[in-house]
């Protein structure tokens, strides 16, 4: 297979419009050009011929990444995660790498792609910012974007968490009872929420560690508590039961989650009374 071909065989049908998805995840890190991309984007449209006369064409060069294998775009998201956490400091973050290790050996399982409004709308924005401070990790979430099960969270009634909050995240677990690598009791993932969403206060039984990789966003930790704004790369740890709310700022927010353990004990939502305000409260960059 040509290397311009980005891992995508000529002539199968949507195969043009693969490589145009591949080429704007590489666009998305950083690795080829808007020139490139739109290269790309014209050669789209046929699946039996390969993008190089068109990059030829217009004097470009052909891509020098090799995607991976879908495979070790997850393997290689669990390393890039697992790096960063290790430059963390706080509690739970030995806890779940410690379930990182335990579980990071084991066999993936891909699925198929399916579009996610949230994440194809809000993922490329947190994604950008994430890259002007870790290129590295945003560029393993980008590759393995396409082969992660995102899942827009239908548990909570909705009249409880509202509108805002249960269309608007998407989350994907990567190590976990029902993610890309099985491990037991534990689930480790990223979880994504729109710009200016309220995740109303609730709590639940498992520890949770929350690894924000955008911010400022807001943060408090019951319903009589102020809100409390924090950077990102500031981690959260909500021992079990602890009620939270976050309040997301005016960029999208991305974060590693991690649960230890109690795993697949629901989270409830805590009654307050100012959860219209806070909906309607815009935070600033
Ligand atoms: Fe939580």
């Amino acid at each position: 297979m040509s290397r311009g071909l980005l891992g995508v065989p000529l002539g199968e049908p949507g195969s043009g419009r693969e490589r145009y998805a591949r080429a704007m995840e590489l666009y998305q890190t950083g690795a080829i050009s808007a020139a490139v991309l739109e290269a790309y984007r014209v050669a789209a449209a046929r699946d039996a011929q390969p993008p190089e006369p068109v990059l030829a064409e217009r004097g470009l060069p052909v891509p020098e990444v090799l995607p991976l294998a879908p495979e070790n775009t997850i393997r290689a998201l669990i390393a890039a995660a697992d790096l960063y956490l290790a430059g963390l400091p706080g509690p739970g973050i030995s806890e779940v790498r410690q379930g990182i290790a335990a579980a990071r050996h084991g066999p993936v399982s891909l699925v198929a792609a399916e579009p996610n409004p949230v994440v194809d709308r809000h993922l490329p924005e947190a994604l950008r910012a994430l890259a002007a401070t870790h290129p590295g990790l945003a560029a393993a979430i980008a590759a393995a974007r396409p082969h992660l099960r995102w899942i827009t969270y239908n548990g909570y009634p909705r009249a409880e968490i509202g509108e805002g909050f249960a269309t608007g995240h998407a989350f994907a677990s990567i190590l976990g009872e029902e993610a890309s690598l099985p491990a037991a009791d534990f689930d480790f993932g990223l979880f994504l929420i729109a710009p200016q969403v309220l995740y109303r206060d609730h709590h639940h039984a498992a520890p949770e560690l929350y690894a924000p990789l955008t911010g400022p966003h807001g943060w408090r930790f019951g319903p009589d508590q102020p809100l409390l704004l924090r950077p990102a790369h500031v981690p959260v740890w909500n021992p079990p039961h602890q009620p939270h709310l976050t309040k997301v700022g005016a960029l999208p927010f991305l974060c590693l989650f991690g649960w230890t353990r109690d795993a697949q004990s629901p989270a409830q939502v805590i009654p307050a009374r100012d959860w219209a305000e806070l909906e309607a409260l815009r935070l600033a960059h």
